[in-house]
């Protein structure tokens, strides 16, 4: 315990999953399952079949309150909490005590037992507290087999030298429940960021805001009720986090936010020409423009003039390109932002939209008679892949400062998972 009060990283209501496997410090997990209760950790126990024959998973219920998972083919699980689940859950799993099959599984990526599955499964760090006999820990198996799950960014905690419970005496000893923990807290430290105050410093960011306007003739166009004040809070925002903001606006009468770059666009061409312009040093791209779906097919060069024969004016409309999917599927490096406005099925319509054209998230809001455009407050239902948010009434800078927040989030997230996966394809 001796560390506990120099290092200070919060476990307070994190998600840790505790693997249990099948070695005779299995008993040890239990102490281990304590201290990470005593920390106001959420813990769930993952348990292979050869952890059971050591020890029983009621222990680990009682400590944990929660039920052990050890099945990968349970059908009530996969209802509830499958792998899948438990991977996305976790922000850390920790596996204590790590046998010598276990560790050489991990190595090769194996996934035949419901730990081995979800730590292939999982985007959270892995943290092992080996612990196996010294000969089994000194095996040049088991020696290649750690350099490359340290290779692929699994931490080690231990193992210890000491007496071993066969009568050997050498290293494979599995640490301390305390020295696991306080290893386990120290490395999730290093892993949160200071609390910066510009955490999208160096970040190009670039949003689209406001109408487009779609010409008819030289004087009359078709537009929407956008005013590009969401747009426009959200540029203001990105750049307080300290993100290089490029704003490519509709014809609003909002001011530039300060150290923002504006370009202008009139119609949805224009603003297709402008985003492709300027789109290469882009890292994350929020379309907020309501962009006309249609515009005249030709636009007449003169005046429309009224005329004494008829009392109806026909207009032929062509859909406009589609900036959004077209930045989406021609940029996969860009992390992409969309907005969906409805006027009903706001959350399907929504998800269909962050589908179809690719993105990484969609903000959704429910738009109608004073409501979503035009005003100064706002609801959004922000969604991703696995999950939502929603963001209740508020002014629209707090949206968009909240909407920031949760952008940043997921920016840095899909950054560690790319590096990841770049890592594990080099
Ligand atoms: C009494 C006993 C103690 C064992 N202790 C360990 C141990 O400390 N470390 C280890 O790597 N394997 C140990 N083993 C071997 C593992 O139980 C065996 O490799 C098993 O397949 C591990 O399964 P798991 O990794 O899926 O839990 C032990 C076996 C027995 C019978």
């Amino acid at each position: 315990m001796v560390e506990y009060a120099t290092i200070m990283a919060e476990l307070t209501h994190k998600n840790i999953i505790l693997g249990i496997t099948g070695g005779i410090a299995a008993y040890k997990a239990a102490v281990l399952a304590r201290l990470l209760k005593a920390e106001n950790a959420n813990v769930r126990v993952c348990m292979t079949d050869s952890a059971i024959t050591f020890i029983n998973p009621l222990t680990f219920q009682a400590l944990s309150g929660n039920p052990v998972h050890n099945t990968l083919l349970d059908p009530h699980a996969e209802a509830a909490m499958g792998h899948i689940e438990l991977a996305r859950w976790a922000d850390s799993v920790l596996i204590a005590p790590a046998t010598a099959n276990t560790l050489a599984k991990l190595a090769t990526g194996q996934a035949d037992n419901l730990l081995t599955t979800l730590c292939l499964a999982t985007c959270a760090p892995i943290i092992l507290a080996p612990a196996m006999n010294q000969a089994m820990w000194n095996n040049s198996f088991t020696q290649k087999n750690i350099k490359r799950l340290q290779q692929y960014g699994m931490q080690l905690i231990g193992p210890d030298s000491g007496n071993q419970a066969c009568g050997d005496h050498g290293l494979g000893r599995m640490s301390e429940p305390e020295t696991i923990i306080n290893g386990l807290k120290k490395y999730l430290q290093q892993q949160t960021p200071a609390p910066q105050q510009h955490p999208l410093a160096n970040i190009n960011i670039m949003i689209t805001a406001g109408p487009t306007r779609e010409a008819i003739d030289p004087v009359r166009y078709i537009t929407n009720r956008s005013s590009g004040k969401m747009g426009y809070a959200i540029a203001r925002s990105a750049q307080k986090l300290g993100a290089s903001v490029t704003l490519i606006s509709g014809t609003v009468a909002l001011d530039c936010p300060q150290g923002v770059t504006r370009y202008w666009a009139e119609s949805a061409n224009d603003m297709y020409q402008q985003v492709k312009a300027h789109i290469a040093p882009i890292q994350i791209f929020i379309a907020t423009a309501a962009v006309a779906d249609y515009a005249p097919q030709t636009p007449a060069t003169r005046k429309i003039k009224k005329t004494a024969e008829t009392d109806t004016l026909t207009l032929t409309l062509q859909k406009n390109v589609d900036i959004l999917a077209s930045i989406s599927h021609e940029n996969p490096h860009v992390f992409t932002v969309g907005f969906a406005a409805e006027t009903e099925n706001v959350e399907h319509y929504a998800r269909e939209k962050l589908n179809n054209k690719k993105l990484n998230m969609i903000a959704a809001n429910q738009v109608g008679h004073k409501q979503g455009f035009d005003v100064d407050e706002n609801t959004l239902l922000v969604i991703w892949e696995n999950g939502k948010k929603s963001l209740p009434i508020t002014t629209k800078t707090q949206l968009a400062e909240q909407l920031m927040q949760l952008i940043n989030q997921h920016y840095q997230k899909d950054q560690i998972v790319r590096t990841r996966s770049n890592h594990e394809t080099n």
